[in-house]
């Protein structure tokens, strides 16, 4: 068989070229310095900026034990634009208390339309027994203080590939805060989707954003509210029920639940029985049930590049919150085991975990989420730096 060289020859001839045409494309090209920075870099940054600085534009008293804070950029910081978010998702704040180096993560309340129009974000911040970030909030923090925040993040947001066009919000106390941003954004017409918001709380007074709500739910038919408040028969939970939803379901049905821990366990029994696909049932911030009491000191020690420190941790208390506590720190967002940016190797010791997101291959290699692990016998850790 003869081989036919005549497409290998017009190869060979060109490769010759190859040098003489670089000398040429060199010489021709311009003289300018090669851009340092990129259009899709910039965009990048734009949306998801790993911080931003912030500084509290106004606080307004929604109750006696609630308060929104308007953010704008803190432009002493070099912070000119907040970066745009999906309504649903929260941002993480960082404070200084005490000794301590503190995170949060805190849903955004109002509608993207005002990152847009305004340059500004609104947070709820609702007092808790032993919330050190949100007491500290509502006792000491006054206009024109400044934060670094991250950049939105969160995956409680309406998608209409997967989720279904007519949502069911079950909501609890300060719950509402990323729901009444969604219900923002369908009013804009940010979202195209319906909502039905089933939001219960403790005492009448506690209900947030009423007169909004009502507002919306007047000048919008894709937006529906009913309140619950709990009696002495029942907590506001308990009265969450299948006679209470079924004259709001369509077709296809997403359920958004957010609220106070207590209330998940009776609320996903409860859409056991509508059998639906996984992705239909969406939580915000899920965590299971943590009961975590122990008040048993542990010694965890935190390596840190070659350094080591050893602090004491209890028992009821997350390696990420002792590790605050005492000024150490390390990258967080979402604080409670899902978003990952806490991985940790666990070198030694054992800890009792309150989120099974750990994909498996960490668990294989004994990666922990130090935001949702407590101690159960001293501890050594390595932090991702
Ligand atoms: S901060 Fe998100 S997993 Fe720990």
């Amino acid at each position: 068989m003869e081989l036919d060289l005549k497409g290998l020859n017009k190869d060979a001839l060109k490769f010759k070229e190859i040098e003489k045409n670089r000398e040429k494309i060199i010489h021709g090209s311009s003289a300018n310095a090669i851009p340092t920075q990129f259009r899709a870099n910039e965009l990048a940054h734009l949306f998801h900026p790993q911080k931003q600085f912030v500084k509290v534009l106004d606080i307004i008293e929604e109750n006696k034990k609630t308060k929104t804070f308007v953010l704008v950029p803190d432009i002493d910081q070099k912070t000119k634009r907040l970066a745009y978010f999906q309504p649903g998702q929260c941002i993480s704040i960082q404070v200084f208390i005490e000794d301590g180096i503190y995170k949060r993560p805190y849903s955004i309340s109002c509608s993207p339309k005002q990152v847009l129009d305004n340059n500004m974000y609104t947070i709820t911040i609702q007092r808790k027994p032993n919330g050190i970030v949100s007491n500290y909030f509502l006792d000491h923090v006054k206009i024109d203080d400044k934060f670094e925040i991250s950049g939105p993040f969160g995956e409680f947001t309406y998608e209409p590939l997967r989720d279904a066009k007519n949502i069911i919000a079950i909501v609890g106390e300060s719950g509402i805060t990323p729901i009444l941003s969604m219900a923002e954004a369908i009013y804009d017409g940010i979202l195209n989707c319906k909502l039905t918001i089933l939001y219960g709380v403790e005492k009448e007074e506690n209900i947030l954003f009423y007169k909004r709500l009502e507002e919306l739910k007047n000048k919008c038919h894709f937006i529906q509210v009913e309140y619950l408040v709990s009696d002495e028969s029942k907590s506001y939970y308990e009265q969450f029920s299948k006679d209470l939803i079924d004259p709001y379901l369509e077709n296809e049905n997403s359920f958004f639940v957010s609220g106070p821990l207590e209330m998940y366990d009776y609320v996903n029994t409860l859409l056991k029985d509508y059998h639906l696909p996984k992705k239909y049932i969406r939580h915000d911030a899920f965590f299971g049930t943590v009961d975590i009491r122990g008040n048993d000191l542990y010694q965890v020690t935190v390596v840190i590049k070659e350094k080591e420190i050893t602090i004491p941790c209890r028992a009821r208390e997350t390696l990420l919150c002792a590790m605050e506590k005492h000024g150490i720190t390390t990258q967080s967002h979402c604080h409670v085991g899902e978003c990952g940016y806490c991985r940790s190797k666990l070198i030694e010791g054992t800890v009792k975990t309150f989120n099974d997101s750990i994909r498996a291959s960490d668990k294989e290699f004994k990666y922990i989420h130090p935001c949702s692990s407590f101690p159960e016998s001293d501890v050594t850790i390595e932090l991702p730096f």
